[in-house]
C-alpha cells in the first residue's frame, strides 16, 4: 500500500530512517522508485520497523531497494564510506534527538548529536561530492509566534536548546550553501506529525512517557496509562487549551518526496513549512481520538508545561508553490490511523514478531 508511484529517481540516504518519520518517508520513497539506504544507530528505533517498511514496499510493483547500516552519524569516516560505497544521490537527515525537556537538562548531548551530527554529515557529503540535502527542521525555530499562521519570513526565536540546535543547523546549511552554489539544501520545518501508515504496520513508538499528545492519548486508549494529561486550559484560545497544526505523517513523508524531486529547481538553501494550515486544540484532538477508539477517553487538566506556546499553526503556501505539495489528510484520519497502529501493536515494536 503506497501513495507515491512516480519515476525511479536514484539512491536516497536516510539518516535516522528507522525512526517514526524516517520509516514513513522510506516507504513513500521506495514506492516512488527510489533506492533507500538507511543509516541509523537504533538508539531510538527498532530494526523491526525496517522489516515492516520492506514488507509494505514489497507489495508495490517497481518499488526501490532498501538497505541499512548501523552507525552513528557523528562518525564522519564511517558515514563518508557509506556515502561513497552506496553512490548516494541525495540525503534526508532525520537522525537526532527531539525531546524539548531533555534538551534543557542535557544541552551538550543535544548540541553534540544534533549540531555535531549535521556538521559530520555535511563534511561527509562534501568529501563525496553529494550536494542534495533535505533536513528535518521544526516549527520550534519560530518560538512564540507574534501572529498566526506562521510563514517562513516570521522572526526566528526558539525558546529551548532543542529548537536552537535546529536553527543552528539551518544556519550551517545556509553558510555551506553560500560557499558552494551547486548545493541544493532544503530545511523542512515540520509542525506536529501524528498518525501512522494506514497498514497499521509502522507508527510512532516512543520510549518511556510520551512527550507528544497523540502517542500519550493512544497509550491511554490501550490501557498503558490511566488518563490523558491536558497541560493548561487557561490559554487565550476558544476552549482554553493549546492549539497546534497536526499533520498526518504520511502527508509529511510525501512532503519529503516532493522536496527531493523539486531540489534541482530550488535555490542553494530554502526553508519550507510542512503543516496543514489548520490549528486544532488539545480537546479537539482528544475528541477525534475518542471517535477513532469508539469511546470517550478520560483526561484531567493539569498545570501548564513551561515553554509551551498558546497557539501556532502554519502558513503552508510556500510548500505548495515550490514543492507542489499540500497536506490532504484530516484530523479524523490521523486519529484513526494512529489508533490502528497502536491497537495492533500495543507495546509498539517491543516483542513484535519480525516481518
Ligand atoms: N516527531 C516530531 O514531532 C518532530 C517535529 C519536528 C521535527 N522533528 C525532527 O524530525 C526528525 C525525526 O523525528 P522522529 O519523530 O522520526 O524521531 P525518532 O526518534 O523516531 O527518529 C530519529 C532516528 O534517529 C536515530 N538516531 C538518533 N541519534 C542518532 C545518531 N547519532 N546516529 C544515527 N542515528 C541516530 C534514532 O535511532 C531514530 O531512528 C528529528 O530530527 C526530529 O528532531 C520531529
Amino acid at each position: 500500500m503506497c501513495n507515491g508511484g512516480r519515476v525511479p529517481s536514484g539512491v536516497a540516504l536516510l539518516t535516522g530512517g528507522a525512526g517514526y518519520i524516517g520509516s514513513h518517508t522510506a516507504v513513500e520513497l521506495l514506492c516512488a522508485g527510489w533506492d533507500v539506504v538507511v543509516v541509523d544507530d537504533f538508539s531510538n528505533a527498532s530494526p523491526v520497523a525496517l522489516e515492516r517498511v520492506a514488507r509494505i514496499a514489497a507489495d508495490h510493483p517497481g518499488a526501490g531497494r532498501l538497505r541499512h547500516h548501523r552507525l552513528d552519524v557523528t562518525d564522519t569516516p564511517a558515514l563518508t564510506r557509506v556515502l561513497a560505497e552506496e553512490r548516494v544521490d541525495a540525503v534526508v537527515h532525520f537522525a537526532g534527538l527531539k525531546a524539548v525537556g531533555e534538551s534543557v537538562e542535557q544541552p551538550l548531548r543535544y548540541y553534540r548529536v544534533n549540531v555535531g551530527g549535521a556538521t559530520s554529515l555535511l563534511e561527509a557529503m562534501a568529501a563525496t561530492g553529494v550536494r542534495r540535502l533535505v533536513f528535518s527542521s521544526s516549527a520550534t525555530v519560530y518560538g512564540e509566534p507574534a501572529t498566526v499562521p506562521v510563514d517562513e519570513r516570521a522572526p526566528l526565536g526558539p525558546t529551548n536548546p532543542y529548537g536552537r540546535t535546529k536553527l543552528i543547523v539551518e544556519q550551517v546549511m545556509r553558510d555551506v550553501a553560500a560557499a558552494d552554489e551547486r548545493s541544493r539544501f532544503v530545511a523542512l520545518r515540520y509542525f506536529n506529525p501524528v498518525g501512522a501508515h494506514p497498514s497499521g504496520l509502522i507508527g510512532e513508538d516512543p520510549e518511556g512517557v510520551p512527550n507528544n499528545l497523540m502517542p500519550y492519548i493512544m497509550q491511554v486508549a490501550v490501557g498503558r496509562r490511566p488518563r490523558i494529561r491536558v497541560f493548561g486550559d487557561d490559554y487565550p484560545t476558544p476552549d482554553g487549551t493549546g492549539i497546534r497544526d497536526y499533520i498526518h505523517v504520511v502527508d509529511l513523508a510525501l512532503g519529503h518526496l516532493a522536496a527531493l524531486e523539486a531540489l534541482d529547481r530550488l535555490d542553494p538553501f530554502t526553508a519550507v513549512n510542512l503543516g496543514t494550515g489548520q490549528g486544532s486544540s488539545v480537546l479537539e484532538v482528544i475528541d477525534a481520538a475518542s471517535r477513532a477508539v469508539g469511546r470517550q477517553l478520560p483526561y484531567e487538566v493539569v498545570g501548564r508545561r513551561p515553554g509551551d506556546v498558546a497557539a501556532i499553526w502554519a502558513d503552508p503556501s510556500l510548500a505548495h508553490e515550490l514543492l507542489g505539495w499540500k497536506a490532504t489528510r484530516t484530523l479524523d484520519e490521523m486519529a484513526a490511523d494512529h489508533w490502528r497502529w497502536q491497537s495492533r501493536n500495543p507495546q509498539g515494536y517491543r516483542g513484535a514478531p519480525a516481518g
